[in-house]
C-alpha cells in the first residue's frame, strides 16, 4: 500500500435532468426515497472498506452527478459514517451545480469540514448553456459563484470547449469572467463525444475552429498567471486539487458508489454502473465491482506513465523503477527521440497540447518494447 494517505471518492449519480453532452453515470432523480435507498447502500459499501479506511483518509471528493441535489440530512449520514476516518483529512471537495446550490448548503458544507467547491459553469455564454441543456443562465451562476466565494477560499470552475452553440464570443465571455473574478482553480475540458451521451447526435466532433478556441482560452489562462499543472487543470498560487493529484500519481484511493473506481496498492477496480447490480452485490455483502484485478508490475508501470505524464512534473524512469520494478528507460528513449516536447521525464506546454498524439505513441512504443501490458 502506498502510504501518502488515502483518497476517497464518493459518487452521487442523481441529477435534475441529463445534459446533452454528458455520459457520466448519472440519472434524472425521481424521488427522495430513491436517493435515500442509494445512500443506505453507500453506507454498506463504506462498511466493507472499514479496514482500508482505518489507515486514514487524506482527501475526500464528492462528485457526480449533482451532489448539491443531495438533501443535507443524507449528506450528514454519510459524514457520520466517515467521521472516524477523517481525522487527518486536508482537502474535502464537493461538486455543486449553480441551479441547486444555496447559502444553507454552503454553510452546512463548511460545518462538515468541506473546504473546496467545484462549480460546473461549462460556459459563460447563455446560448451555449441553453443548447447544452444546462438549467441556469450566466447571471444565476454569477450569484452562486459570489455565494461560494463568501464561504470558501478554494473554488474551482469547470469549462467545456466545443459545446453546441459555441462561437468566439463564448471564449471572450469565459475570459471576461475569469479575468474579473479570478477563480482559484479552473478546469478546461475539450468536449468528448461518446455515443452513450443522451443526445450525441446534436454534438459536433471538435473541429479546427474548436481547437483554436481552446488554445485561445489556454493562452489567456497562462497570461493571467494560472499554472497549467495538468493537461486540463490550472491553478492560482499552487492551489492544486490534492485529490486529483492522487489519481495522476497513481496513489491509493477508494471510489464508492455506482461506476466509481479505485486503486489500492496494485489492486485496480471499477464498480457496477447499473444501480440494480450495485444494490444486489451490496445486499449479498459483496464489493459491488464489475472489474477487479491485481496489476502486474508492467500494468502498474504503464498506468503510472499514462497518468503522471499528464502533469507538469511528469515522472522519471528511476521513479517508475523504484515504484514498480519495471525499467521504462527504453520506452522513454524512443519517445524522446520522436518528440521534441518530451524531455525524458515530462511533457512541455506544447507537449500538453499534443498529448493525444503522444499517448497513442506511448502505447505503441510500450507494445513494441514490452508486448502487451
Ligand atoms: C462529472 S461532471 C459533474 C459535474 C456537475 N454535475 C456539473 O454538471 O457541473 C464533472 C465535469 O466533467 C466535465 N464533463 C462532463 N461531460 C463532459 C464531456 N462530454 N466532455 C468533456 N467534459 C465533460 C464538465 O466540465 C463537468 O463539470
Ligand atoms: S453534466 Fe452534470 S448535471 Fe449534467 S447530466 Fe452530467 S452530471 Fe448531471
Amino acid at each position: 500500500m502506498n502510504n501518502a494517505g488515502l483518497g476517497l471518492y464518493i459518487h452521487l449519480p442523481f441529477c435534475r435532468s441529463k445534459c446533452v453532452y454528458c455520459d457520466f453515470v448519472s440519472f434524472a432523480r425521481r424521488s427522495d426515497s430513491e436517493v435515500e435507498e442509494y445512500v443506505e447502500y453507500l453506507l454498506k459499501e463504506i462498511e466493507l472498506y472499514r479496514e482500508v479506511l482505518s489507515t486514514g483518509v487524506s482527501t475526500l471528493y464528492i462528485g457526480g452527478g449533482t451532489p448539491s441535489l443531495l438533501p443535507l440530512k443524507f449528506l450528514d449520514r454519510i459524514f457520520k459514517a466517515l467521521e472516524r476516518y477523517l481525522g487527518n483529512v486536508s482537502e474535502m471537495t464537493i461538486e455543486v451545480n449553480p441551479d441547486s446550490f444555496s447559502s444553507e448548503m454552503a454553510s452546512h458544507y463548511r460545518e462538515l469540514g468541506i473546504n473546496r467547491l467545484s462549480m460546473g459553469l461549462q460556459s459563460a455564454d447563455d446560448t451555449v448553456l441553453k443548447k447544452s441543456g444546462r438549467l441556469y443562465d450566466f447571471e444565476t451562476f454569477l450569484r452562486k459563484y459570489d455565494l461560494a466565494k463568501r464561504f470558501f477560499d478554494n473554488v474551482n470552475v469547470d469549462f467545456i470547449i466545443g459545446l453546441p452553440g459555441e462561437s468566439w464570443y463564448t471564449i471572450e465571455a469565459n475570459i471576461v469572467f475569469i479575468s474579473d473574478f479570478k477563480p482559484d482553480h479552473v478546469s478546461v475540458y475539450m468536449l468528448e463525444t461518446h455515443e452513450e451521451a443522451p443526445h450525441h447526435q446534436v454534438l459536433k466532433k471538435p473541429d479546427d475552429q474548436t481547437f483554436m478556441r481552446y488554445e485561445e482560452l489556454i493562452k489567456f489562462l497562462k497570461s493571467a498567471g494560472y499554472e497549467r499543472y495538468e493537461i486540463s487543470n490550472f491553478a492560482l498560487e499552487g492551489k492544486y486539487c490534492k485529490h486529483n493529484l492522487k489519481y495522476w500519481f497513481n496513489e491509493d484511493y477508494i471510489g464508492i458508489g455506482v461506476s466509481a473506481g479505485g486503486h489500492i496498492g496494485w489492486l485496480r477496480y471499477n464498480n457496477y454502473e447499473e444501480l440494480n447490480d450495485y444494490f444486489i452485490a451490496l445486499s449479498e455483502g459483496r464489493f459491488p465491482r464489475s472489474y477487479e484485478s491485481e496489476n502486474t508490475p508492467h500494468r502498474e508501470a504503464l498506468e503510472t506513465l499514462f497518468m503522471a505524464l499528464r502533469t507538469k512534473w511528469g515522472i522519471s524512469p528511476e521513479k517508475v523503477l523504484e515504484r514498480t520494478g519495471v525499467d521504462v528507460s527504453e520506452v522513454y528513449k524512443r519517445l524522446q527521440a520522436k518528440f521534441d516536447f518530451f524531455d525524458g521525464e515530462k511533457l512541455s506546454e506544447t507537449g500538453m497540447d499534443f498529448s493525444n498524439l503522444f499517448f497513442v505513441n506511448l502505447l505503441e512504443t510500450w507494445e513494441s518494447v514490452f508486448g502487451y501490458a
